[in-house]
């Protein structure tokens, strides 16, 4: 099928609004359509729209992956942004390899991957798992209880942060996985175990639905987050708004943005929002890659002349862009992204204070190559200079 050049450009969205993780999947598409409209509203691509095409693949790995084949086959799309949980990304990249399409991937995972054919904009497990283990052994002790919801990425980042605690000299007390559609009873019983066991911290990879029972159970069995705090990578604004935010006041979590991050950007991009979706959304840091990314798409765009993967290929890696987290930058090597790793600890309002943050951004290291925060030789940010 040929297209002129004043086509609309169509871009896929997966993210689910039904299903477990349906909460934070609608931040990331509300994200997404914001993005594209101001992009339209700015003129488009040399005066083409971006017209989004949104599909609800239900929080299944399997919808997924037929959802995305529908899109690039049927629907002739080149690009698409989407997924939350890693299984639903494993499902769709063989689909976005094999025809050679590109895949917008806005969401923390587990590292240890490169596609050609993803551009990963959330943290790697240096950006968020590194600083959380060093954060929570310094300030809380070193014996650590586990809970995740039972899939893939809470197995592979549980691995990861053990070898970080057992290195840093911390001990694990449990590695306990609950299905993703576990009920309050569940959570209740684990809660208990907690107590029972008395970590100095939890570390939760709990996603979806269940982080309001973590949290709920944890008070119900009179766990106090102030000597024994929940740290997480998972626990955003979004999912402490869909529960009573009281509950969450004194956990932690690490990531790469938090609402309250102030500045310019992050203060127009919060207006832009409240006005186009209304004040009761908040933001978290899946909505601020979902965010982002569409406009580093925008500019590469704008840079190759439509959306031609190999094109955009050659383009996307050394894209920077000042983004509602600060400063961020297109890995030219492994498609991960240089972003601003921060820690957050909940307020009574379901807001986080920065407790710690780096102090500039840090290039992603999606194989942990390195457990130590200071990055060694060969991982050294670029000079200042090398721009685009
Ligand atoms: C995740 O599954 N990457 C949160």
């Amino acid at each position: 099928m040929t297209s002129s050049s004043s086509d609309p450009i169509k871009i896929g969205v997966l993210f689910s609004s039904s299903g477990v993780t349906s909460a934070i999947e609608l931040s990331q598409q509300r994200a997404t359509i914001l993005a594209a409209e101001e992009i339209n509203d700015a003129g488009g691509i040399d005066g083409r729209e971006l017209q989004l095409v949104l599909r609800d693949p239900a929080s299944t790995p399997a919808r997924y992956a037929t959802l995305i084949e529908q899109l690039i086959v049927d629907e002739q799309i080149r690009v698409v942004m989407g997924c939350y949980m890693s299984s639903t990304r494993k499902a769709v990249m063989p689909l976005v390899e094999r025809h050679n399409a590109l895949l917008f991937y806005p969401t923390l995972y587990e590292g240890f991957e490169y596609s050609r054919n993803v551009i990963y904009t959330g943290a790697a497990p240096n950006q968020n798992s590194l600083p959380l283990a060093d954060y929570m052994l310094t300030h809380f002790g070193s014996r650590v209880f586990m809970v995740g919801s039972d899939y893939l990425y809470p197995y592979e980042s549980n691995r990861i942060m053990s070898d970080l605690v057992y290195e840093r000299g911390g001990e694990k007390l449990a590695e306990v996985y609950l299905p993703l559609d576990a009920d309050w009873d569940s959570y209740l019983a684990v809660a208990k175990r907690i107590a029972a066991q008395a970590p100095d911290f939890v570390f939760s990879t709990v996603v979806g639905t269940g982080i309001a029972h973590l949290y709920r159970a944890f008070a119900e069995v009179g766990l106090d987050p102030y000597r024994t705090p929940i740290g997480s990578l998972t626990t955003s604004e979004t999912e402490v708004a869909a529960m009573d935010a009281a509950l969450g006041e004194g956990h932690l979590t690490a990531a790469t943005y938090f609402q309250s991050v102030d500045n310019p950007v992050n203060r127009r991009c919060l207006a832009n929002y409240h006005r186009r979706f209304g004040d009761h959304h908040v933001t978290d840091m899946c909505w601020e890659a979902a965010y982002f990314q569409m406009h580093v798409l925008a500019n590469a765009m704008r840079q190759c002349g439509g959306d031609d993967v190999n094109a955009l290929l050659n383009t996307l890696p050394g894209l920077e862009l000042d983004a509602p987290q600060g400063r961020v930058r297109i890995d030219e090597h492994n498609h991960h992204t240089y972003l601003h790793p921060r820690i957050g600890r909940l307020d009574r309002r379901g807001q986080f204070e920065i407790v710690s943050e780096a102090s500039g951004w840090t290039r992603a290291d999606p194989f942990v190559i390195s457990h130590s925060l200071v990055e060694p030789p060969g991982l050294a940010s670029p000079a200042a200079e090398v721009q685009r």
